[in-house]
């Protein structure tokens, strides 16, 4: 059997199935990825803004890049490809969806079993009482956001440093060792421990694929690397499915 065939029989016929998407998914909505060109601020990079050391010595300019983002979230759509994976929610008797991206899309494509590992553009946190909320306001107004405590709100959003929380991880652990099919959409897999989930399930027999544009570095321990753009691979992808 070619990796072709062995792709439409375990993309049909799997029945436990876990992807793991980053910025890329969200490429085609208009929503600029981390890294490259485009991934750039200002002069800033993800990695000197996303900190909690940028947060403590200027809450206002890590507010400030945070707004730019949420602003261009607002005025984005989800495209094919975040609907693609709502489809494979609904077809796999065991499905769920591990996201690096904090946009909200795969929600609003109509994914419900989603885990948003690195939490939600739109949710803030109060630094001192540590209560998160729900705020939509675009732009937001004013900058940084305060606490009706009078304390700093920072976003919900796991920064570089930071730790991912303890059930999350358990459960994408958990998921990636029992899978048939892994599937990585979009990311650089650069980032821990995300990227370490796809190894994790090749390492427990499951078939792992990925689908970008570019190879990356855990291109080579996957059994297929489809190269190309997850909103034209992945609508293709999901018309092998059977009804
Ligand atoms: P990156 O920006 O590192 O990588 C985006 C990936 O998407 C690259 O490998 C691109 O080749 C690929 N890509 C671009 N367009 C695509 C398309 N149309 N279809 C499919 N793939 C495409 O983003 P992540 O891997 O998500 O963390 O980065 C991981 C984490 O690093 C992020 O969650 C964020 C960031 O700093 C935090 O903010 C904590």
């Amino acid at each position: 059997m070619d990796v072709g065939e062995k792709l439409a029989q375990v993309f049909t016929h799997a029945k436990r199935v876990v992807v793991l998407t980053g910025a890329g998914v969200s490429a085609e909505s208009g929503i600029p990825t981390f890294r490259g060109q485009e991934g750039l601020w200002k002069t800033y990079r993800a990695e000197e803004l996303a900190t909690p050391e940028a947060f403590q010595s200027n809450p206002t300019l890590v507010w400030e890049w945070y707004d730019w983002r949420r602003q261009k979230v607002h005025a984005c759509a989800p495209n094919p490809a975040h609907f693609a994976i709502a489809r494979m929610e609904a077809y796999y008797p065991e499905f769920h969806l591990f996201t690096q991206n904090v946009d909200g899309l795969h929600r609003r494509a109509g994914s419900q079993k989603v885990t948003e590992l690195h939490g939600n553009i739109w949710r803030m946190r109060c630094v001192k009482e540590g209560k998160v909320v729900e705020d939509t306001r675009v732009p937001l107004e004013p900058l940084p956001p305060l606490c009706a405590c009078g304390a700093l709100m920072r976003p919900h959003i796991v920064w570089f440093g930071e730790n991912l929380d303890p059930e999350d991880l358990n459960l994408a652990f958990g998921l990636a060792r029992q899978c048939e099919l892994f599937i990585t959409v979009g990311t650089s897999a650069v980032v821990q421990p995300a990227a370490s989930l796809p190894i994790m399930a090749k390492q427990s027999g499951a078939f792992t694929m990925e689908v970008n544009p570019e190879y990356t570095p855990i291109s080579s321990y996957m059994d297929l690397t489809l190269l190309g753009k997850a909103g034209e691979i992945l609508p293709e992808l999901i018309k092998l499915f059977k009804v």
